[in-house]
């Protein structure tokens, strides 16, 4: 008899376990990302507060496919840096990781402009621009000793199938050979930018860690449930992604902090769609102390910590 209910008990034990490794798992969310180092106002990696308690990424931005003329023109592939390097170094990389075992540090590609001039996504052929990049990147990502890349091109001269293709190869490769460990893509809501973003997710998801979507591309007013309409818009869209919440220290657009912004966030916590949360930027950030990027970790740190944040 007795034998009888223990085996009823594995039974329905085993029914659980089942049943919970079938639940959808929810996306990573202590997962804090900033972008750092287009503006040239000598920001610093150690100016940002750091949490212990969150996985901190400093994005950065950017690296570009332009050549840096007058009249700029684009490299097929070939990527030089537009960050500040003077206070963004190899140097300054390592000791930033080596006194913060939380923190990885990845670059940005694509950017908005050189010299006012959109940066449009061109390649050649999709060959000669994949070598190009994923020679020019090598180099770059391990001058640095960097760990991943994200995807930020705005504006696009040629076909979807060649930007899905030069992107999607690219990442593979700079996987397969171990130069990177993760990548992200930065879209916003956009009908000529979706398109190519949705494509390039369909064919290359799987090597896509993170989106980092651009809420703050929507109109500067936004609410806190349009805010979630948003959100979910863009859950089914990258089905499967982990979507980050973002926000805009440049005061110019999307969910602000003083409507809400934080809110929603606790919201999607609560509701485990949160997959974290990233700051476009440090540089604007600076002048005003950090305060949001304080409060973004301290909601994403996985033990509270009410000390200083
Ligand atoms: C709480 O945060 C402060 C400020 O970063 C840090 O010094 C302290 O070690 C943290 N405490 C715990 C328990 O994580
Ligand atoms: C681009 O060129 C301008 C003018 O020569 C220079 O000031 C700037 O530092 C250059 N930027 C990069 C990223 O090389
Ligand atoms: C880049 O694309 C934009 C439209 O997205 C266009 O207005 C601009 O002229 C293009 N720039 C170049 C250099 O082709």
């Amino acid at each position: 008899m007795r034998f009888i209910k223990l085996f009823i008990v594995l039974f329905i034990l085993q029914a659980l376990l089942a049943m919970a490794s079938k639940l959808p798992t929810a996306p990573k969310s202590d997962l804090f990302r900033e972008y750092i180092g287009a503006e040239d106002n000598n920001v610093k990696f150690t100016d940002v507060p750091i949490n212990p308690n969150v996985e901190f990424h400093y994005i950065l931005a950017f690296a570009i496919d332009y050549t840096n003329s007058s009249s700029p023109s684009p490299t097929n592939g070939e990527f030089k840096i537009f960050w500040d390097t003077h206070n963004l170094s190899p140097s300054q990389v390592n000791s930033i990781k080596s006194q913060h075992g939380n923190v990885k540090v990845a670059l940005s590609l694509g950017g908005d402009t050189v010299r006012g001039q959109a940066c449009n996504f061109s390649a050649s052929s999709v060959d000669s621009w994949v070598s190009n990049a994923v020679t020019s990147l090598t180099k770059i990502i391990q001058d640095y000793n960097l760990d991943g890349i994200d995807i930020d091109y705005e504006h696009f001269l040629s076909n979807h199938d060649t930007f899905v293709e030069c992107i999607g190869k690219l990442i593979t490769t700079l996987k397969n050979n171990g130069v990177i460990s993760f990548a992200s893509i930065a879209p916003f809501d956009d009908k000529e930018v979706q398109s190519n973003y949705l494509a390039l997710w369909k064919s290359y998801g799987h090597v896509i860690d993170y989106v980092n979507f651009q809420f703050y591309a929507y109109d500067k007013g936004t609410s806190v449930s349009q805010f979630m309409n948003y959100f979910q818009k863009q859950r089914k869209n990258y089905g499967g992604g982990n979507i980050l919440a973002s926000i805009t220290s440049n005061g110019k657009g999307g969910l602000s902090p003083k409507n809400g912004f934080f809110t929603a966030c606790r919201r999607l916590k609560r509701q485990r769609k949160l997959g974290g949360i990233f700051v476009w930027s440090a540089d604007d950030s600076k002048d005003s102390g950090f305060k949001y990027e304080k409060k973004s970790q301290t909601l994403l740190a996985k033990h509270h910590n009410h000390s200083s944040f």
